[in-house]
């Protein structure tokens, strides 16, 4: 499967992305995990996004887009992918529409994850991520802990909180998403693309992408 997971921070986009991959194959492809593994391994691309991800801010598509290029032309695409977390802006939108173009690929469909804003912000100060930057597997301290407290049960790291969870940051992220994200399903509405799912259950999500695809 070919799709775009849209959704406010916190929407379960991370989540509904990694249940995805067991079906078909399909990879998850994060722009914030590529970053979060860049930050933790000090590269260039980390050092210039990381301010902008304390702060909740989104990095410049540029540099976003310079990821993408080569990601979505990497092997293990062709049996599909699931793309968490970008496009995030028009212009991310509409450089990605190019790139298909030119790669010859067609997307099956850009799901908006759509939650409640309360039961967001309460997953936001609820989720703990293994820091491992390879691995980044997500938790909650009420619904998905880890089977031993503070520790990832996939690579025995430790598992945090994330530099953009503080009351501050998660505030500036809604906003943001709000300002520069939401106007994209307008955009793939457009496009006849756009699924909505409302609803909190991941398995719910699950269900209703795969009877959409008519897996
Ligand atoms: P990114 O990492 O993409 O963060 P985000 O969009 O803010 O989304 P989150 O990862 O916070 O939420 P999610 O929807 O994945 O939810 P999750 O599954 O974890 O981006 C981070 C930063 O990187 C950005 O702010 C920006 O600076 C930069 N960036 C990234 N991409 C960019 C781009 N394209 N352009 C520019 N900048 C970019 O779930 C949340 C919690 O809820 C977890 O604890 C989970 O266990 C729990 N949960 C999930 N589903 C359920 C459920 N059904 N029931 C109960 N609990 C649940
Ligand atoms: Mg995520």
């Amino acid at each position: 499967m070919k799709l775009i997971l849209l959704g406010a921070p916190g929407a379960g986009k991370g989540t509904v992305a990694k249940m995805l991959t067991a079906l078909d194959g399909s990879v998850q492809i994060s722009t914030g995990d590529i970053l979060r593994g860049a930050v933790q391994a000090g590269t260039d691309l980390g050092k210039e996004a990381k301010g902008y991800m304390d702060r909740g801010d989104l990095v410049p598509d540029s540099l976003i887009m310079g990821i993408m290029e080569g990601r979505l032309q990497e092997d293990d695409c062709k049996k599909g992918f699931l793309l968490d977390g970008f496009p995030r802006t028009i212009p991310q939108a509409e450089a990605l529409t190019e790139l298909l173009k030119k790669l010859g690929i067609k997307l099956d469909m850009a799901v908006d994850i759509d939650v409640p804003r309360d039961v967001i912000l309460d997953r936001l100060c609820t989720r703990r991520t293994c820091e491992n930057g390879a691995c980044q597997a997500i938790y909650n301290v009420k619904s998905n802990p880890p089977k031993k407290e503070g520790i990832c049960d996939k690579c025995g790291s430790p598992v945090v909180q994330r530099a953009d969870e503080t009351e501050e940051a998660i505030s500036h992220r809604l906003e943001t998403y709000n300002q520069k994200t939401a106007p994209l399903i307008g955009f793939y509405k457009k496009a006849g693309l756009v699924k909505t799912v409302t609803g909190t259950s991941s398995d719910a999500v699950v269900a209703a992408i795969k009877g959409s695809l008519g897996l």
